[in-house]
């Protein structure tokens, strides 16, 4: 941890809080923030952003609206819920702490920062939201809107995957806090909507920000230099080859044994080791020996450490040999990730239908 003059945190509160009162945004995890909206609305804004998890929540709570329906819920309509969201281990912690809930806690969801933490995908930033969205207690959640604010409101040179930063700054923004109760919630929040619509990752509207005089970037125009960030490593890159396998009794569809998306539907899918693995070669030992290759087009799909660099190839034969579905039950019921959704543009080709 890199050593900063000390700071005037106690500055912040009072104006952020008329800032926030005067601008913030209507979201509908704000209204009724019980725990568990305010937790799953929290779990689905990690990695995602805003406008897409508007709907995505709306859905989820209409279809689930109680810890105990989120418990009992079959995984693949939960999975179906949260198509599209990615990083899908995100929804089945969610399904698991919402079964430890309500078999260890009989459905009431836990009070206290520790008990939050032993839930599975709740770290001290999930907790800390809970803790003051929904309790109205002084506790910080630190997100990365709050180590961009942060770090430029005392130009702190320390890089934010630093566990010691993450440490200095919930203790240094938990005793700034106002009194237990909904001031809480909204000074939270307010973080978070300075680092979403004024404190924005690049060109920050400084001209409109309610704390631009205690701001350190701002006074020497060093904004761009904070928050320091940790060098992303390379991603890896991967060849693969994706079969749309047309039956008459549908599409194929598999589960994938490994790697990454392990757990999730497929349609069913190759990595290429070496250039020497045909398309023909991998249908081959999935016991196809006739089938027509209609057509091919490639795509790239982007995850967090690899890319994808796919090669979509549709193929019609009689006997399928996994399971099948028909294009309404893969668009109602079935969950897909978006790295396989794409693939199902190449059905339109209408010259080939
Ligand atoms: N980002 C993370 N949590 C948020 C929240 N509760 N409101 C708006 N943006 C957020």
């Amino acid at each position: 941890m890199e050593k900063t003059n000390e700071f005037a945190f106690h500055r912040i509160p009072a104006p952020l809080l008329s800032w926030y009162n005067a601008y913030k945004r209507d979201l509908p995890w704000r209204k009724e923030p019980t725990p568990y909206r305010v937790w799953v609305s929290e779990i689905m804004l990690q990695q995602t952003r805003v406008e897409a998890v508007k709907e995505y929540y709306r859905r989820f709570m209409e279809q689930l609206p109680t810890v105990e329906a989120l418990a009992a819920c079959e995984e693949e309509k939960l999975l179906k819920l949260w198509e599209g969201l990615g990083y899908y281990s995100r929804v089945r912690n969610l399904q698991k702490a919402a079964k430890k809930i309500v078999v260890e806690y009989d459905g009431k969801f836990p009070v206290t920062l520790a008990e939050l933490k032993s839930l599975p995908g709740v770290g001290s930033y999930t907790a800390g939201a809970i803790a003051s969205i929904a309790y109205g207690m002084p506790c910080a959640a630190v997100d990365g809107n709050v180590f961009r604010v942060a770090a430029r409101l005392e130009e702190n040179p320390t890089v934010i995957s630093d566990p010691k930063y993450r440490r200095y700054l919930e203790e240094k923004i938990s005793a700034i806090y106002p009194p237990a109760g909904r001031a809480c919630a909204d000074f939270t929040q307010s973080l978070f909507e300075l680092g979403a619509l004024i404190c924005k990752p690049q060109n920050p509207d400084c001209a409109a920000c309610p704390l631009r005089d205690l701001c350190r970037a701002y006074a020497h125009g060093t904004q761009a230099e904070y928050p320091v960030l940790p060098k992303k490593a390379a991603k890896r890159q991967e060849n693969v080859y994706a079969f749309l396998i047309e039956t008459p009794q549908g599409i194929c569809i598999r589960r994938r044994e490994e790697g990454v998306l392990r757990g999730m539907n497929e349609i069913p899918s190759v990595i290429v080791a070496d250039s020497g693995e045909t398309a023909e070669n991998i249908l081959n030992e999935w016991g196809m020996y006739e089938f027509k290759e209609v057509k091919r087009q490639k795509y790239t799909h982007i995850f967090t450490h690899i890319r994808w660099d796919i090669t979509c190839v549709w193929v019609r034969t009689e006997y399928a040999p996994f399971d099948a579905y028909t294009l309404e039950e893969i668009e109602e019921t079935v969950s897909l990730p978006t790295a396989f959704k794409q693939c199902f543009a190449i059905l339109k080709d209408k010259n080939e239908r």
